[in-house]
């Protein structure tokens, strides 16, 4: 989570008159929704869902109002494109399974979290995990939307201990202050699951224990080594991502989580790897008895390799859906391959589509890409940065 700087403190004590908006960028002019909206609508494959009069019926609401409001269809449409045109974004070959789950009818906070939770418990599906959508209203010119204040609807808490170390997911001791700040007591584990904390309309932040029905998750074990199990490891089955913002046609929906499945690499290389998250690899390198006193026998890579064949391997034996980083690569370079025959560009982060672990294994290692290009709507942007979500500081 970035920007949730000084937690800890509240809107008054700092003096703050209001909250910011969800997204700092200020809500487009009538005239851009309305060129926006065109450029939507004149996109080929809209064709299949909007009549020929719909762009008029369009103008004359945004005339009218300043806004206007998306059929379902327009809107699953819609976002099928922004995932197909995310440019950080793997898991694209995908795009057209998308589901939506149409939720623009919730208000309140509390309405909100209780569509998350549907959100969760259809899109994990018992760990046949389903590619899903789920929209809330757009924000309006004058009012600040739904702001999901997590990254995604599942996180762990990190506890920052006094001695400076981390107990849980070191990503999130910000947002772990922030539930405490606001009254959430954890339990003090390495994998406690955070609140949902969002707002609405620039309100206060609210929080929401996510229901234990809605969290499936794995415990970690190794095929081959039975001490595995013992490290106490486990990793969440569903990765909701909730804070971009899906912007179709002129509009944005600042509250819009989208699940889809892990690519092992995801867990087992970054979040349990990284020595910023929950760095396992010197302890698995010590269960598994290598040499950590040098760089050159490899432990590290060696350690890489087991943990992420202990989340396949868990992932697997619990039923739940998950791609190895070699199956993900060839699916994504064959969507590419297949967007190209089709005459559509698929701009694309090197970085970010490359596995974290053996990259040069992969077939998305070996070429270059349409540019990356954050400007292609519809698209997910991210959330502007800096500014506490309860201050605004
Ligand atoms: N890398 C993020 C995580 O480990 C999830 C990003 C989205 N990934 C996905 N497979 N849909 O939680």
């Amino acid at each position: 989570m970035t920007g949730v700087e000084p937690m800890g403190t509240v809107a008054t004590e700092r003096g703050c008159p209001r909250p910011r908006a969800a997204d700092a960028v200020a809500p487009p002019s009538t005239s851009t929704v309305r060129e926006e909206a065109a450029a939507f609508y004149a996109l080929p494959e809209l064709a299949a869902v909007a009549s020929p009069e719909r762009l008029a019926q369009v103008r004359a609401s945004i005339d009218a109002t300043g806004t206007y409001e998306h059929t379902g269809a327009e809107l699953l449409l819609g976002a099928k494109i922004a995932w197909r045109n995310h440019a950080r974004c793997s898991g694209r070959a995908s795009w057209q399974s998308l589901e939506l789950y149409d939720a623009r009818h919730c208000s309140t906070p509390a309405e909100v979290a209780q569509a998350c939770w549907e959100h969760l418990r259809l899109s994990t599906n018992g760990g046949r995990l389903r590619a899903l959508i789920t929209v809330f209203r757009p924000r309006r010119a004058d009012d600040d939307g739904i702001e999901i204040v997590n990254p995604q609807l599942i996180r762990y808490a990190g506890y920052r201990n006094p001695d400076g170390s981390v107990t849980g997911d070191p990503l999130h001791v910000e947002l772990t202050d922030l539930a405490r700040h606001l009254g959430w007591r954890g339990a003090g584990g390495a994998f406690d699951v955070l609140p949902l904390m969002l707002r609405v309309d620039g309100g206060p932040v609210q929080l929401f224990d996510v229901p234990a029905d809605a969290v499936l998750e794995i415990p970690l074990s190794h095929p081959e080594y039975d001490w595995f199990a013992g490290l106490g490891l486990r990793w969440h089955a569903n990765p909701a991502i909730s804070n971009l913002t899906l912007e179709i046609g002129g509009l944005a929906y600042t509250a819009s989580p989208f699940s889809g499945w892990y690519v092992s690499s995801e867990i087992g290389a970054r979040n349990l790897g990284d020595d910023g998250r929950y760095a396992m690899l010197r302890t698995v390198a010590d269960g598994m008895g290598l040499d950590t006193s040098r760089n050159d026998t490899l432990w590290r890579d060696r350690a890489l390799v087991e943990l992420n064949q202990a989340v396949l391997h868990s992932y697997r034996r619990s039923g739940v859906h998950i791609l190895d980083h070699h199956t993900a690569a060839s699916q994504f370079v064959r969507h590419v391959d297949r967007e190209h025959a089709q005459g559509r560009p698929v701009p694309a982060d090197w970085a970010w589509v490359n596995p974290p672990m053996s990259a040069s294994t992969t077939p998305t290692f070996h070429r270059t890409y349409d540019p990356p290009d954050f400007s292609v709507r519809p698209n997910f942007v991210a959330r502007q940065a800096g500014g506490c979500p309860v201050t605004g500081g």
